[in-house]
């Protein structure tokens, strides 16, 4: 058994930070990432072997659930649907915050039973002489992971519409928040006052029960398109759950992998605010949805003009410059090899082809990216809503490939709209807009999209994939 200082054990954990830290810039770059994925695992790896060194002759507890979690998470990616990836990686999220929260426990129980001089000789060398300083972190990786938990089950059941996607609001909902934050408050810090008072494991108790609640009732009044900040927060919050569980057990492969997950998360959080034009007060405090669920937004109105696959490939067949927007419902049908292969047969038309992919589209950040680059589509060819906007009106054909909310003209015509203010992609603007859908029903806000009636749209209705193979075999055909 190695001391958590010895050099050996102290560079292992240097050289596991490094690999993470050097994984995660990769994974900047749609042609490193998988490269900079593996050199993240090995950098996992790395941290597992030292742990277990320091472990001694209990390495093979660890070894264990090294064995049994690579096991499941090999069979959950694996076995995954495309679709319902962004669900599992919430749901991962969240196992991360539980994994700190029962650390929290587990030690504030050894520390219960061994009391402080027996359990701060166990921390090792460098513990903290403060008890409060242990308590504290006890207390807040507890809150913190129990509220990453809770929170990631609910985006989890409502990402998989296993219960409504909108908000659910009740009334003195504020104020039953207020309580709930004010009571885990006072537990924690009762619990770091007076860790040793035999009411403490009681308050600790409450820490853990109270955060699991607050996890809940954060969640569940945000809804429709805000969805994306919250999740992202929730992969925050567990970086920083694990973080703090680090400074519990003094470990700094903990605390370097915590913060990088919490500062990466924390970055992402405001690229999707930005992306919605959103604070995070308002998405957090605000209930989206309230006023599109009390039906005060304006009904889109006008007439709907269905397309064949023939007219469209027409219409394709003439344009000069032509964008795919690519949505959620490009994943479900998975049409995104079609698609490529309509791009190339564009481009040997003589066509300009680009795919603007809006940072929201789909249900996890960089979906339509992930999607395109399987489909090997050049990473010069993807571009951002900003990009093409503002010479969108010279673009001859903007094709909408399942997507919905990122291209409603309400965002920006409709004060009332509950997706008001939210930057999209206006393809609305473009001389022609093609959508492909199969049928009338809204995207993931529940949100009717004028862009459906508009005269310059017509709507191709049917499977996204069997809708862009036929326009595939035209071109072909000709
Ligand atoms: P959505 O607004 O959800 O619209 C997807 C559309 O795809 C639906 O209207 C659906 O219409 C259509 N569709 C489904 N299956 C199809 C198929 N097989 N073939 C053709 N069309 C199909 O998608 P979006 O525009 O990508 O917007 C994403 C939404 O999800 C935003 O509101 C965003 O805030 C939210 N969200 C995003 C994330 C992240 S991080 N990206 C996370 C959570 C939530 P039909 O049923 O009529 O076919």
């Amino acid at each position: 058994m190695f001391a958590p200082d010895h050099p050996l054990i102290t560079t292992l954990y240097i050289v596991a930070s490094a690999l993470f830290i050097v994984g995660l810039k990769m994974l900047n770059r749609a042609a490193t990432a998988r490269r900079g994925n593996l050199i993240s695992g090995v950098g996992m790896l790395t941290a597992i072997v030292a742990t277990c060194l320091l472990a001694g002759m209990k390495f093979h507890w660890i070894l264990l659930g090294a064995v049994v979690g690579s096991a499941i998470g090999a069979v959950a990616a694996s076995a995954v649907k495309m679709t319902a990836m962004p669900e599992m990686v919430g749901l991962f999220n969240g196992f991360g915050g539980l994994a700190s929260m029962l650390v929290a426990w587990a030690e504030f129980h050894k520390w219960r039973a061994e009391g402080w001089a027996a359990y701060h000789q166990l921390l090792g060398p460098g513990a903290p002489d403060s008890p409060r300083f242990t308590a504290a972190a006890i207390a807040f990786t507890a809150l913190v992971g129990a509220v990453t938990f809770s929170g990631s089950v609910v985006a989890f059941l409502k990402l998989a519409e296993w219960i409504t996607g909108r908000p659910i609001l009740f009334r003195g909902q504020r104020l039953v928040n207020g309580l709930i934050v004010l009571t885990v408050l006072a537990a924690a810090g009762l619990v770091t006052v007076r860790p040793e008072a035999p009411w403490a494991y009681g308050a600790f108790a409450v820490v853990m029960v109270v955060g699991l609640l607050l996890g809940v009732t954060s969640v569940i009044p945000i809804g429709g398109a805000d969805m994306p900040v919250v999740i992202s927060l929730l992969n925050s919050y567990s970086g920083v759950a694990a973080a703090a569980a680090g400074f519990i057990i003094l470990n700094n492969g903990l605390i370097v992998a915590g913060s990088l997950v919490g500062a990466s998360g924390l970055i992402l959080t405001n690229i999707m605010c930005k992306a919605m034009n959103r604070s995070l007060g308002n998405v957090l405090f605000s209930g989206f949805g309230a006023t599109e669920s009390s039906g005060e937004a304006a009904a889109a109105q006008g007439e709907v003009k269905p397309i064949s696959v023939e007219d469209a490939y027409y219409i394709l067949e003439a344009a000069r410059s032509v964008v795919f927007v690519p949505g959620y419902g490009m994943a479900v049908a998975q049409a995104q090899h079609v698609v490529r292969e309509l791009g190339q047969l564009l481009e040997k038309n003589g066509a300009e082809v680009k795919y603007c992919i809006h940072p929201v589209a789909g249900r996890m950040p960089g979906h339509m990216n992930v999607l395109l680059a399987e489909a090997n589509v050049p990473y010069e060819q993807l571009v951002e809503p900003g990009d093409v906007n503002p010479t969108i009106e010279n673009v001859d054909v903007a094709i909408v490939i399942g997507a919905n909310d990122v291209v409603n003209p309400a965002a920006r015509e409709d004060p009332k709209s509950p997706l008001w203010g939210m930057p999209i992609i206006n393809v609305d603007q473009a001389r022609t807009c093609i959508v492909l859908k199969r049928s009338m029903r809204p995207g993931f806000a529940g949100v009717e999209n004028p862009l459906f009636f508009k005269p310059n749209t017509r709507m191709l209705f049917g499977d996204a994939k069997a809708s862009v193979s036929a326009l595939v075999a035209e071109f072909k055909a000709e």
